[in-house]
């Protein structure tokens, strides 16, 4: 037993950062308008939307159709998302596309004989997915927003799937990874995508997935919900026993919310509602810690840390319980956000001893180390600012990819509770409030959220990351906020993650120095490592008036502007 705990100690030592200071780090600043995404063709179609007269909507369409080209294990038409917009007019507005339950659907379909439940079935092939809302979101953010020709947007994509392109390492990478799995979740072989020894600098083409685009060029969202798509996918789902059917394809929409909003040491912070959990957590997380002065106790300190974690531990409990689809749960979510509550929330908040989760019940629980959702911040040349973020949840979904339509189906299916207590593919657990229901969203994590001071446009933040979501884009409001760090900096900074269950603080490495990190293992803490949290995109509005971006370098994200 001790010479466990010796060893545990010896990786967290090892894993360390040292307290040097260095100079500051600055992302890309531009005068007017930027893009920053997880894929450098797919910011530059964003920016060269904006400079022929597009809006931050116009650019953030082609941006999300170029990602599901060049970033296929995460950009997408088959899976779905959140769009937060802030007008320059200061208006806010949010978009829920996120899939839904097919009607055929039922609380216990990823359950066995004796009521256990079956990840792979939710996780994995054609009964892992729900009805897309991609394209719906994408067409109708342009009907109420978009300046540029619907055609306008669309084009890019389709001549970068048809024309190709070149893969990153990274792409590469994934691509070799998801092999095996194409073979065995598609009857009908995605040949194009076959290739044991994809590289870097090797050129891929998507046709079947370009004629789709075209056909959402030509048509809109009946481009996609109808005729030759719609017919494609519900083929697919007939061959491999998957639930989709014509009706919930013509059925679905994309649904206008009202932004969460929330005021942070003077500044406000806006973000999604229900059904992602996102706003409703990321606010809890601040309002819990805003009364600590963490400035004082300085970024990653043992104390920040403990208060960082205990508020995380309380929130993630409540999402367990509380969150879900609001068509269909009731969402205290004016209560959960009060200050009132969170106070009360964090009265038996100790200063020098972790809370244990152990009291709570905790199954199988394997974090899936991919950043496979992915985020994109925007902000055009007359202030509009929108911020989005999508998912196919898992990389590369499903792993079905839609015979002659040539597009990854979504495992979101995997985001609602399959069964109370049982853990999905991020650990997060819940109950009634996130049962599988038909025509119901599953609960989300998302959180694209835009931050104003003294009424002007401040920040848009969000991230890929299941569950760390909520954590990442908190700490990224803290790390500018709190510690006075650069856009760049703050999404740089490593980072920590914990939910309540499992009773863990994960990190990445040289997130703690040695000093911190043995203070709060004397605490009670438990950390475990990881290779990375998040993948942040956010731009800042500087003093100036000129636009930092944050690109994260945990992936090929990039920042492009002017
Ligand atoms: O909606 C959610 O919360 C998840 N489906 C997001 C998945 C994700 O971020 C994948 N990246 N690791």
């Amino acid at each position: 037993m001790k010479r466990i705990s010796i060893l545990i100690l010896c990786i967290i030592i090892v894993s360390c950062r040292s307290t040097e200071t260095k100079k500051p780090i600055t992302g890309l600043v531009v005068d007017s308008a930027m893009v920053v995404s997880a894929h450098p063709l797919a910011s530059k179609v964003g920016v060269d939307v904006m400079k022929k007269g597009g809006n931050a909507i116009d650019a953030a369409i082609a941006t999300q159709l170029a990602l599901a080209v060049v970033y296929p294990g995460a950009g997408n038409i088959g899976g779905g998302g959140f769009m937060l917009a802030r007008m320059k007019d200061g208006s806010v507005d949010a978009l829920d596309y996120r899939e839904m339950a097919p009607s055929k659907a039922t609380a216990n379909m990823y359950l066995g004989e004796t009521g256990e439940a079956i990840p792979a079935l939710s996780v994995l092939g054609h009964l892992a997915s729900g009805v897309p809302g991609t394209v719906a979101g994408l067409e109708e953010s342009h009907k109420k927003y978009g300046k540029l020709p619907w055609k306008d947007l669309v084009q890019p994509s389709i001549d970068l799937a048809l024309n190709g392109f070149v893969l990153t390492e990274k792409e590469a990478e994934g691509m070799k990874y998801i092999q095996e799995d194409l073979k065995k979740y598609n009857s009908v072989l995605p040949t194009q995508l076959i290739n044991e020894n994809w590289k870097a600098g090797d050129t891929i083409k998507h046709t079947d997935l370009g004629h789709a685009l075209e056909r959402i060029r030509d048509n809109g969202k009946a481009g996609f919900y109808e005729g030759e798509t719609a017919k494609h996918i519900v083929e697919e789902m007939t061959r491999g026993n998957g639930l989709i059917t014509y009706e919930d394809l013509k059925n679905y929409n994309a649904v206008w919310r009202v932004p969460v909003t929330t005021q942070y040491k003077g500044y406000k912070v806006i973000s999604m509602p229900p059904p992602s959990s996102g706003g409703v957590a990321l606010f809890q997380l601040l309002k819990s810690v805003e009364n600590q002065p963490i400035k004082e106790w300085g970024w990653n300190s043992a104390k920040t840390v403990h208060l960082m974690t205990e508020a995380e531990r309380r929130a993630y409990a409540d999402r367990s319980i509380y969150l879900g689809d609001p068509d269909f749960v009731k969402v205290p979510v004016e209560l959960l956000i009060s200050n009132q509550y969170n106070k009360e929330r964090m009265s038996n908040f100790q200063p020098d001893k972790a809370t244990p989760s152990s009291d709570i019940k905790e199954g199988d629980f394997s974090f899936v180390e991919s950043e496979e959702t992915t985020h994109l911040s925007v902000i055009d040349q007359e202030g509009n600012a929108v911020s989005v973020t999508t998912t196919l949840n898992g990389g590369y979904g499903s792993r079905v990819v839609v015979a002659g339509s040539g597009f990854f189906l979504n495992n979101e299916m995997d985001d609602f509770s399959v069964k109370p207590g049982a853990p999905n593919m991020y650990g997060a657990v819940g109950g009634e409030a996130n049962k599988i229901e038909p025509g119901k969203r599953m609960l989300s994590s998302m959180t694209p959220t835009i931050v104003e001071k003294d009424g002007n446009l401040f920040m848009v933040v969000g991230t890929p990351g299941g569950t760390t979501i909520i954590t990442s884009v908190f700490q990224t409001i803290l790390n500018v906020v709190d510690h006075g760090m650069t856009m760049q900096e703050a999404v740089d900074a490593k980072r920590i993650h914990s939910q309540w269950a499992p009773d863990l603080v994960f990190n990445e490495k040289k997130a703690l120095t040695e000093k911190d990190s043995l203070a709060l293992v004397s605490m009670g803490h438990t950390f475990k490592m990881r290779n990375s949290i998040g993948r942040v995109d956010a731009i800042l509005v500087r003093p100036d008036k000129k636009l930092e971006g944050g690109a994260d370098p945990r992936g090929d994200d990039k920042a492009e502007g002017y």
